[in-house]
Order: C-alpha cells, then structure tokens, then sequence
C-alpha cells in the first residue's frame, strides 16, 4: 500500500480534518506586503507556542484564537459551539488600549518580537469573564495557580478569528524533534504502527514514566514520547535537561524501531483534568490511538485529586474523543516485589514502596547526591546533578 494511501487509514484528526495554516509560496508574496502594513499584535511566548500549535494542526479543528460563541462554549460546556469536545479556551488578549484602535472585520499581523509571523481577521472582540474562565477551567481562582496567574495577567480583551501563517515559527533549539501532525502521522505509517500510545510530559524521565511507558508498550505497536517545550512554571526542570535525559534513555533502554521523540510546543497551563482532554486530543492530531493518563496528570499542588484527569474522560462519549485514555494508578518501586508496580498489582505495604518527593528529589540533586536507582536511572540523574550545578552556580555568582 501506498504511504498516501495508508496515512487515510490512520486515526481521524479531531474534527476530521488536519488543519494547515501556512500560505502556499504563491500567496506569501502578495500577502507579506500587505501584512506589513497592517496593525500589529506582539505575541507572547504563550501565544507563540499556541500559534505553532494551529498553524501546524495541532490543535484542529481550531483554525484561530477562539471567538467568543466557542470561549463560552469551551468554558461552560467543555464543547466548541459545533458541539465537538475542547476543555481549554486557546485565546488572544490585547490590552485596553490596544482593543480601542481594534474592529471588527479587520485584518491584523501578528508579530513575533517585531517579526510579522502570520496575519488574523478579527472576527470576535470580547470581554471575557476571567472569574469564570478561572473557576471552570482550572477549578480555582486562587492567583497563586502559575495557570490562573498568566490567565489573569493577560489583557482584559480578547481577539478572535481565522489566521494565516506567513512564516513559520522561529526557533533555536530541537530543531530534530519538531515534527508537525503532519510528519509523525507519516512516520507512523511509515514503521508500520497502527496503534500508537502517546506519553505527556514536563518531567525528566524517571523510572515511574518508564514503567508507564513500557506497559502501555507492551499492548500497542509504538510509543510516541512527546515532551511539552512551551512555557512552564520557573522551577521546573528546563525543557533543554528534560529532553537530554531523554535521548540518553532512550539510547541505552528502548528499542529504536518502536518510540519516536518528538516535542510538544504547547505552554503548559497546570488545568490538571480538563488539561488532560487537551493533551489527549493534540496527541490524536499527532495520529496517535491511546493516551497514556496517570496520577494527577498536568496538575499543580493541590488544587486536583489524584484522579481527576482520569474522570474526566467519563464526561465524554469515547467515539467523540476518538483517542483511547490508558489510565494508570501510581506507580513505585517496591523492594519487596523487586520491581515497579501500583497498588493494582502490589500486595504491599509503604515501608516496601520506594517514595520521593519532587522536593526530597530537588534537595538531593542541589547537594550533588544520587536518588536511588529505583527512583530515576543514575544516567538521569548525572544530568539532573549537572544543571542543578548550572542553576546554583548562577544564582551564587
Ligand atoms: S504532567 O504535568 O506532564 O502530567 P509529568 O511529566 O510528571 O507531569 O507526568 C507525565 C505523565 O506521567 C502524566 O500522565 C502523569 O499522570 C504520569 N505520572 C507521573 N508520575 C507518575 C507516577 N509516579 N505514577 C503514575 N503516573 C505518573
């Protein structure tokens, strides 16, 4: 079969249709002119990272930053106005004084610190109602949630409509692992997979997500390991150490022809369950057939229970999702069983469990000390214990 053929019989992107939205050559000419003539909207590093994300499909059905008949649809019904499942509204705000110099119907560039990357007809300018959008998407108003904080700190407007991507993003780092919708879809069909698990993250890998990602190996053809690069809170581990101690796993403890790396350009927005819709529904853009969801996925302290993400997808007919979810209880060592497990598959108490903390684990690596092997690999570890010296050496200079 031809590989065209094939990438048909591949799982349907959310709403059936992969959206592309570069310009052909022939139309970059004439419209690159015309944009830079055109009012100017500066993106942050967040819209940045959700701009790649619709430009390239991402995020299809979405073809802009959302009007507001789908922001409040997204927000109180966790459905687009069509009536098609989307949890987190993908939004643009403008300042007030920008918003008076906006109108309806007019075309707009969006810029990229001064560059004009894609141009959008403003088809909704919108108050939102942040309290709101706070409480429904991220289940808090607290400003101390890093998702609710950057919600709150963008202006008070917000601009929708269709875009068109001039120039495709910039960037300087992974230029390997960014493969659009498009291409893992290809590549998938390319090695012959025709059920793909695909793995959210923002950690450095440790033995839990490898248990997780081996298991959910084991029943599909490929892992599609898709480490989220945009925007994360401060003390998370830089996206560039992340994906370093991925290559030297995957490199030493899985098999080539059956995990492909790529990154996930989104911002991280810490909403937990209605985050966990997002990412699945993405990853189904990426043509992936399962999902992997395991304890307190995509959360932040404690504003979610340990299974929210889980519920969610209960809310949701499975076909209209279209990705199957391979949900997962907490995963350790346990010293008794010599092995990885959780208690579906553990008989044991916690004093044979292997449990860390994220802090404990910080702690250790700040002081240059070894977690235990059954809590990360050593390889891991020498990397985590490198950038931790980085990050102290430039705070004490
Ligand atoms: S997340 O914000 O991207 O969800 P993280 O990178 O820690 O954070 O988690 C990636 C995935 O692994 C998520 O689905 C999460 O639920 C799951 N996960 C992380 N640690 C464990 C664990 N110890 N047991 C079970 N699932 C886990």
């Amino acid at each position: 079969m031809l590989v065209e053929e094939a990438i048909g019989e591949i799982i349907a992107p959310h709403g059936g249709r992969l959206v592309n939205l570069f310009v052909t050559e022939d139309e970059r000419d004439g419209l690159g002119e015309k944009a830079a003539a055109l009012p100017t909207i500066e993106l942050t590093s967040r819209n940045l990272a959700d701009l790649e994300c619709l430009a390239t499909g991402v995020y299809s059905p979405l073809e802009g930053f959302l009007g507001e008949s789908d922001y409040r649809s997204v927000v109180e019904e966790m459905r687009l106005a069509s009536g098609l499942p989307w949890t987190v509204p993908i939004t643009l705000s403008v300042g007030e004084d920008h918003a008076q110099k906006l109108s309806l119907g007019q075309e707009v560039a969006l810029t990229w610190r001064g560059q004009i990357l894609a141009t959008m007809e403003v088809h909704s300018l919108y108050r939102p109602d942040k309290q709101l959008e706070a409480e429904r998407v991220y289940a808090t108003t607290d400003p101390a949630h890093p998702g609710v904080a950057a919600l709150m700190n963008g202006g008070p407007v917000y601009v929708g409509g269709p875009i068109r991507l001039l120039q495709a993003v910039p960037h300087d780092k992974f230029h390997n692992y960014r493969l659009t919708p498009a291409e893992t879809r290809a590549e998938f069909v390319r090695r012959g997979w025709k059920t793909v698990v695909a793995f959210q993250t923002r950690n450095p890998i440790h033995r839990a997500h490898e248990y997780l990602q081996k298991v959910a190996l084991e029943m599909v053809d490929g892992l599609f390991i898709n480490p989220l690069v945009g925007t994360t809170k401060s003390d998370d581990v830089p996206a560039e150490v992340r994906v370093h101690t991925y290559e030297v796993i995957l490199e030493r403890y899985y098999p080539k022809n059956r995990v492909l790396l790529g990154v996930f350009p989104a911002a991280m927005r810490y909403a937990g369950p209605r985050e966990a819709i997002l990412h699945a529904i993405a990853r189904k853009n990426y043509g992936a057939t399962h999902f992997i969801v395991g304890r307190d996925h995509a959360g932040v302290g404690d504003y979610y229970g340990t299974y929210d993400a889980q519920k969610i997808f209960d809310s949701f007919n499975p076909e209209e999702l279209g990705i199957t979810p391979l949900k997962f209880e907490h995963a350790f060592y346990c010293k008794a069983c010599g092995q990885m497990a959780t208690s579906k598959t553990c008989p044991h108490g916690g004093e044979d469990h292997v449990h860390l903390s994220g802090t404990k684990v910080r702690e250790m690596l700040r002081k240059g000390e070894l977690p235990p092997p059954e809590f990360t690999r050593p390889e891991v570890a020498a990397i985590l214990i490198d950038a931790f010296r980085g990050i102290n050496d430039k705070e004490t200079a």
